[in-house]
């Protein structure tokens, strides 16, 4: 049954359900995938090396669906930061209509995506930033709740709290992001205003997600409880599996008498992140863990091969490893029971009390 809702609407999609950029996951294989079973894909620009590497990964993704797809383009600080307006020039150049952003500063890129006329949708941890992003005229917001993977934010506001406090304040339509892997979650974020739901971790635990088995696995094993918060010292909190390697760094970023974020910097890596995924060895390089220190003259990115990999706290609430198309099916088939039995909880006649 199709959903009627802003983002179904804006986006010409079924389900109001996105699949939210992610790194070293978000290829052709799964936005296709996602898109063809009703929701919106979306594919993670900076996992492609170049602008041009995006490109072909583009018309890879269009090659394998019809339906409408977007580009996941994430602005974090970085000393040498991509070109990002190459890559939303790609994105524009392809005709891809829809873009996620996400990060620092997006306001040039924001600005260049406008002027072709592309629908934004901005996430956000925090109303302040996202009353920002609605002032450069983004399409939609996505608030992400302190249970989301990844970037968390700094001030750890679930979506209870988050998702009303966005119906209260903004004018923008949103999205509920972080903590949702099913359509009683959908229905929920609907009753709070939101016009849909943004999903990562849950999509990584599907068939067509690139990444090993391994992972998907462990993902299914994981409890709520089984994520970790690491570095919080720099105002850069980030939720991962909580595996040995970002048991360590929390451990290191804790007891560390100088906070040098070198330290913990060869055990966070996102430029190794992608091994994990490849290698699913869940627990990737704990051998080495000892080592704190990079030897001199050695990039901290490639110098040790510990992993650390990104999960929300929503992995306690997924058990198995669905298509797409099976799991878009099953949470729009939850989402309209749960919708139609709240109708049935109230009524226009007076109930006789038992008593
Ligand atoms: C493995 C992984 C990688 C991610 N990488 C990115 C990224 O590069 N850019 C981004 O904006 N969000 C990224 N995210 C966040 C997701 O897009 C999404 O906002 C988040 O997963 C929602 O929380 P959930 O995992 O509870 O569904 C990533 C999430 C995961 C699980």
């Amino acid at each position: 049954m199709p959903f009627n809702t802003a983002l179904t609407r804006k986006l010409g999609i079924r389900i109001p359900v996105v699949q939210g950029g992610m790194q070293w996951v978000g290829y052709a294989e799964l936005a296709a995938a996602v898109s063809n079973a009703g929701g919106l894909g979306i594919l993670t620009a900076l996992t492609q090396p170049t602008p041009e590497d995006l490109r072909k990964e583009i018309r890879k993704c269009r090659s394998m669906t019809n339906k409408p797809f977007g580009v996941n383009l994430t602005l974090l600080p970085a000393l040498v930061p991509p070109d990002y307006g190459a890559y939303a020039q790609v994105i524009i150049d392809e005709g891809v209509r829809i873009v996620e952003t996400a990060g620092n500063n997006p306001g040039p890129v924001i600005e260049k995506l406008k002027k072709a006329n592309t629908i934004i949708l901005h996430k956000c941890t925090t109303i302040r930033h996202a009353k920002a992003a609605a002032r450069l005229g983004v399409d939609f917001l996505s608030i992400d709740g302190f249970e989301c993977a990844g970037h968390v934010g700094e001030h750890d506001i679930t979506n209870f709290i988050l998702l009303s406090r966005a119906r209260q304040e903004l004018k923008v339509p949103f999205i509920a992001s972080g903590g949702f892997a099913d359509g009683q979650g959908l229905a929920a974020a609907l009753a709070l205003g939101a016009e849909g739901i943004n999903m990562g971790t849950r999509f990584m635990c599907t068939v067509e997600a690139p990444i090993h088995q391994n992972v998907k696995e462990a993902i299914v094993k994981a409890q709520e409880t089984d994520t970790a918060l690491v570095l919080r010292r720099w105002k850069n909190t980030t939720r991962l599996y909580g595996n040995k390697v970002a048991l360590d760094a929390l451990k290191i970023e804790k007891e560390s008498q100088t906070g040098d974020f070198k330290e913990v910097a060869p055990y966070v890596s996102g430029q190794r992140g992608r091994q994990v995924f490849l290698n699913g060895d869940i627990n990737y390089g704990v051998r080495f863990q000892q080592r704190l220190i990079p030897p001199m003259n050695m990039d901290v990115a490639d110098s040790y091969p510990t992993q650390v990999w990104t999960a929300g706290q929503v992995i306690g609430l997924i058990h198995d490893i669905p298509t797409c198309e099976e799991l878009l099916s099953r949470i729009e088939k939850e989402a309209v029971e749960a919708l139609d039995k709240s109708r049935s909880l109230y009524t226009d006649t007076p109930v006789q009390s038992k008593l």
